[in-house]
C-alpha cells in the first residue's frame, strides 16, 4: 500500500482555526503569518527551484556531506530502520540514503499532501521493495504518528534545517516531542545550518532571478484562498536578509504603498513600507545545535559537516529516560 491519508487525519490547512490562526496573526501590531503557509502546490515547487540556486548553499552542502559520510553515517544507523521523513518535500534526500540504510518502511510526513503524494507514488516506482506512507500533517504543533508506522527503530530524518524554521524555545518543544515519539532502538538525523558570513546568508534568502521572492510572495495567494482575502501581490516587495543579533535570517513582505487588506468578518491597513513576517531561519554554532539536542533527550552519536563548517548534519541517539 504506497499512500496512506488516513480517514482521520483531515488536510492539516482545512480547518476553521487556520482561519483564525491568519486572522490573528494579521492583526498582530507587528503582523505576522506561519512560514507553513508557504507551502501550497506551487510554495512547494518555488522551494524546489530555490534548492537549484546557486546561492542557495543549504542543499547542495548537505547533499555533499551525504555524498561524502554516507557509509559512515549509514553505519551509525543500521539497515532496518522505520525512517520517518518530516517535511519530505519531493522526497529527494531520503530517496538518497535508500541505497545506504536500506530502511523496512519510508514514511514521508509532509504539510502539502498533493505535492507529497505525486513524490511519493513515483518513489514507490523506483524503490517498489520499500513499504511507503505518505501523511499530509502539520507536525509543527504535535506529533501523532497514526498505527501505520511501525512503532520499532523509528529513526526520524530532518534534513535541511528547517529545524530553523523555529525559534530556539519552539525547535526545543519540537525535538522533545521528536524523542517523546521514538524508542531507544532508534535515533534523528537532522541537518542544521551554521552560522556563517551575513553576505553569504542575505545571498541565500534574497537571491538574484527573484525566485525566492516568488516564493514569499506566493504566500499572499495562498493566504488569499485559505482566508477568501484580497491581498495584491504588486503591492508588496520581497524582503530577506541576516539578522546578527537574532542570529536568524528574517523573510518579511513589505508594502509598497498604504493599503487595506479585506477579508469576509475583517480588514487590516497597512503604511507604506509596513510589513508582514513570515519566515525566520536560524542559524546555530555547532556547540548549541548539540546543546539543544542534549537538552531535548538525545545524546550525539556523530555530527559530520562540510570542509567550511557551513552545514552540519548529527546523527543523535535518544538517551534512556
Ligand atoms: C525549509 N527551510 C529550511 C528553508 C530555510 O532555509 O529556512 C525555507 C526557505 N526560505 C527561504 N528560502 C528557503
Amino acid at each position: 500500500m504506497p499512500i496512506t491519508r488516513p480517514a482521520d487525519v483531515p488536510h492539516p490547512l482545512a480547518s476553521p482555526a487556520v482561519g483564525a490562526e491568519l486572522q490573528q496573526g494579521l492583526l498582530a501590531t507587528h503582523a505576522h503569518v506561519s512560514p507553513k503557509f508557504l507551502y501550497d502546490a506551487l510554495g512547494s515547487k518555488l522551494f524546489e527551484a530555490i534548492c537549484e540556486l546557486p546561492e542557495y548553499y543549504p542543499t547542495r552542502t548537505e547533499a555533499a556531506i551525504v555524498a561524502r559520510y554516507g557509509a559512515e553515517i549509514a553505519r551509525a544507523i543500521g539497515p532496518g530502520a522505520t525512517l520517518i521523513d518530516l517535511g519530505a518535500g519531493n522526497c529527494a534526500k531520503a530517496a538518497a540514503l535508500f541505497p545506504l540504510l536500506h530502511p523496512a518502511q519510508y514514511v514521508a510526513v509532509d504539510i502539502s499532501y498533493d505535492f507529497l503524494h505525486e513524490a511519493i507514488g513515483r518513489l514507490q516506482q523506483r524503490f517498489p521493495h520499500i513499504e511507503m506512507t505518505g501523511l499530509g500533517l502539520d507536525f509543527s504543533q504535535q506529533l501523532v504518528l497514526p498505527a501505520v508506522v511501525r512503532p520499532e527503530r523509528r529513526v526520524f530524518f530532518y534534513p535541511g534545517s528547517s529545524i530553523g524554521n523555529f525559534t530556539p524555545d519552539e525547535a526545543l518543544a519540537f525535538l522533545q516531542r521528536v524523542r517523546a515519539a521514538s524508542d531507544e532502538a532508534g535515533g534523528l538525523l537532522i541537518g542544521i545550518d551554521l552560522v556563517k558570513d551575513t553576505a553569504l546568508l542575505d545571498a541565500a534568502y534574497d537571491d538574484a532571478l527573484g525566485v525566492t521572492a516568488a516564493f514569499n510572495l506566493n504566500l499572499l495567494r495562498h493566504v488569499n484562498r485559505l482566508l477568501g482575502s484580497d491581498f495584491a501581490v504588486p503591492q508588496w516587495r520581497h524582503l530577506g536578509y541576516y539578522n546578527a543579533q537574532e542570529q536568524r535570517v528574517e523573510m518579511h513582505l513589505e508594502a509598497r504603498e498604504a493599503l487595506t487588506v479585506r477579508w469576509p468578518g475583517g480588514a487590516r491597513q497597512f503604511a507604506k513600507r509596513e510589513a508582514i513576517h513570515t519566515e525566520n531561519s536560524y542559524k546555530y554554532r555547532l556547540p548549541q545545535a548539540l546543546g539543544l539536542l542534549e537538552q531535548a533527550g538525545f545524546g550525539t552519536v556523530h555530527a559530520w559537516t562540510d570542509p567550511d563548517q557551513w552545514f552540519a548534519l548529527i546523527y543523535a541517539r535518544p538517551l534512556a529516560r
